[in-house]
């Protein structure tokens, strides 16, 4: 837990260290797409819509920690319901919840919940995935003991998946000792070959035929990547899921998921260490409800 008696520390200069570590203002990404909503637009910051990433939701001038999450989710919002102002980095700019429903905006509600306390919201979304010390696929390999031997999937200018080695075992038993280190309460495997040696690893979604035939050309014959089993109801991301499916059966990989949640948690932890380099008091809060959710 961040120490209760530090001395706050000014939004608009923590702002510009993340600006600049995150590489805000190369525009590659549009964060804002289907995110601002006519529920919750009245509360974003202006400089969010141009920039399209970065400082979402502006509180008050000065912060007394940070604390990074996946997701918007309630649980967040509610751990934060009695802290002193802080300012929240999230990996992505939605709501989350492990069904149907998948990546929701996030409410009017929950942004006046954290307003009442003064906190702000920073987002990080490709820059964090691509960063060379806490992207989310490097955490997540490392996590899993995978040594890296290349990183691959250009996403928004800068390579985002690992491709790596482990020592030569089953399916099952890296499997398993994948669930464990995700904290998971299951894991979900598909398999096509009785050993794994050489992983590809993909946080968060992973479920993209190109990045599949990329982790093949690489010579991988293992992929651990979030979304085995897409639960989130959209028509377009369901197509995509099932063309990754299909084209597995010509390539023949072994997949791991270890969902969306499990798999990009490790790097919102890592990042924590950013902040203590900063002399700032810094936690991730972990939503118990994703993490444990089957
Ligand atoms: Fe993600």
């Amino acid at each position: 837990m961040p120490a209760k008696d530090t001395t706050p520390v000014s939004l608009k200069s923590l702002i510009a260290e993340l600006d600049n570590e995150f590489d805000v203002l190369s525009g590659r990404e549009d964060l804002v797409r289907w995110a601002v909503t006519e529920d919750n637009c009245h509360w974003i910051n202006p400089t969010f819509l141009k920039q399209k990433t970065g400082l979402m939701i502006v509180g008050v001038g000065k912060v007394h920690a940070v604390r990074t999450s996946v997701f918007v989710t309630d649980r967040v919002v509610e751990q934060l319901s009695d802290q002193r102002p802080s300012l929240l980095l999230t990996h992505h700019q939605f709501n989350y919840f492990e069904d149907e429903r998948g990546l929701q905006p996030i409410s009017g509600e929950q942004i006046q919940k954290l307003a009442k306390q003064g906190h702000s919201l920073y987002v990080s979304h490709a820059p964090l995935d691509t960063h060379p010390i806490y992207g989310s696929s490097l955490a997540l390999a490392e996590e899993v003991g995978v040594k890296q031997t290349g990183r691959f999937y250009d996403y928004f200018g800068a390579p985002t998946a690992v491709v790596g080695e482990v020592g030569e075992q089953t399916l099952q038993d890296f499997a398993e000792h994948v669930r464990k280190s995700l904290l998971r309460p299951k894991i979900d495997v598909m398999q096509e070959r009785p050993h794994v040696r050489t992983i590809a690893v993909v946080a968060g979604g992973g479920d993209l035929p190109d990045v599949l035939q990329e982790a093949y050309d690489l010579g991988a014959d293992t992929m651990l990547l979030g979304t085995l089993e897409n639960r989130w109801g959209i028509r377009g991301v369901q197509i995509a899921h099932q063309e990754f499916l299909q084209l597995n059966k010509k390539l023949k990989l072994n997949l791991i998921g270890g969902s969306h949640y499990n798999t990009e948690r490790l790097a919102m932890v890592k990042v924590v260490r950013l902040f203590e380099g900063m002399g700032v008091p810094c936690e991730f809060c972990e939503d118990e409800e994703l993490l444990r959710a089957p």
